[in-house]
């Protein structure tokens, strides 16, 4: 992110958004989306038959808060990726991540709360109903893309561990792990990747943890088995790849702050009105197109989250 310009997507990476609605009406002709919930078991190994049912999310409940916009295709939101844990290239994830099958995944909840522990993956997901939410996510790279991610609001997770009051910022850790993750042992990032947000963020109802897209498990290049989205802030505030989550009173340091104060402040909201010091942030390419389109303030969610910040200089908090 730091040490590479937008690329432009060649032609030949762009294929048919019909990929998504297909898999899903051949899933629905097959029968295959009746029946409740299906939590898949992440990362076993599974037949060519058997992981079209195991990898796919049925009965996703819809979200009010999704956009109507055209929607990637799955092959560019899955093959153009920011995963540096895997290498510095917008194609070393899809590359490399994708032959990674991690197994036997925790999370580790720390800091001021009543339920600190270990907790495996599936005491993470088991009681959440998952929605698909389709929100627009802002690189600040000037890259956009539109996704419809399966998950479920930050916010029901966090409460789970019953915060103190005292716990005043949230802080995630991405796997530390560099035969898993080679780019982890290149210096490019002070590992493992970590991200912070004020709780009055981390509990807003747009904040969602993600396990899945396009109705599918969530590939690991995208972060699986369990990342943030947070559609109002640029990209790099969404970690993917969750083993710790800390309660804490203080501002937590953040990865790409550590790296380059100058460039990547702890807010990180999509703000058109402050460059990037290399960049504009006022127009932004999505994923599969040529043109440029305006960047909105907040990426287009003013409207549910201008309030966290009223009375802040977003120029010096950017
Ligand atoms: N999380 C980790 N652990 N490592 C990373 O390098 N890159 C971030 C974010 N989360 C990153 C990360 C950046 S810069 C972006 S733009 C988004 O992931 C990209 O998400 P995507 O690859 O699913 O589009």
């Amino acid at each position: 992110m730091l040490i590479k310009k937008p690329h432009d997507i060649k032609p030949s990476e762009i294929t048919d958004e019909s990929h998504y609605l297909n898999r899903r009406a051949l899933l629905q002709s097959a029968g295959l989306m009746a029946g409740g919930l299906l939590l898949p078991s992440l990362f076993n190994p599974q037949t060519a038959e058997a992981s079209v049912a195991l990898d796919s999310y049925p009965n996703l409940k819809a979200s009010a808060f999704s956009t109507d916009e055209k929607i990637t295709t799955y092959d560019n939101a899955t093959s153009y990726c920011n995963f540096y844990e895997f290498g510095t290239g917008k194609s070393d994830p899809s590359q490399y991540a994708s032959k990674v099958k991690p197994k036997g995944w925790e999370v580790t909840v720390a800091g001021a709360c009543d339920k600190p522990g270990q907790y495996t993956l599936e005491d993470i997901l088991k009681p959440h109903a998952l929605e698909e939410r389709i929100y627009r996510l802002r690189c600040v790279e000037a890259w956009s893309m539109v996704v419809p991610w399966v998950g479920f609001p930050l916010v029901d997770l966090l409460k789970r561990f019953q915060p103190h009051s005292r716990a005043k910022y949230v802080r995630f850790e991405t796997l530390y792990d560099p035969n898993l993750m080679p780019g982890q042992k290149r210096n490019v990032l002070d590992w493992p990747y970590v991200e912070g947000l004020r709780i009055d963020e981390a509990t807003h109802p747009l904040a969602l943890v993600v396990i899945g897209m396009y109705g599918k498990q969530l590939p690991m290049q995208n972060g699986a088995p369990l990342r943030l989205v947070l559609p109002w802030k640029y990209g790099f505030k969404s970690i993917k790849s969750i083993v710790k989550i800390e309660f804490v009173e203080k501002p937590p340091r953040t990865s790409w702050n550590l790296s380059a104060p100058r460039e990547y402040g702890f807010y990180a909201n999509v703000n058109p009105a402050v460059s990037h010091p290399r960049w504009s942030q006022s127009r932004e390419r999505r994923l599969g197109s040529w043109g440029k389109q305006k960047t909105l303030p907040f990426n287009g969610y003013a409207e549910q989250v201008a309030h966290l910040y009223k009375g802040m200089d977003l120029k010096k908090q950017f």
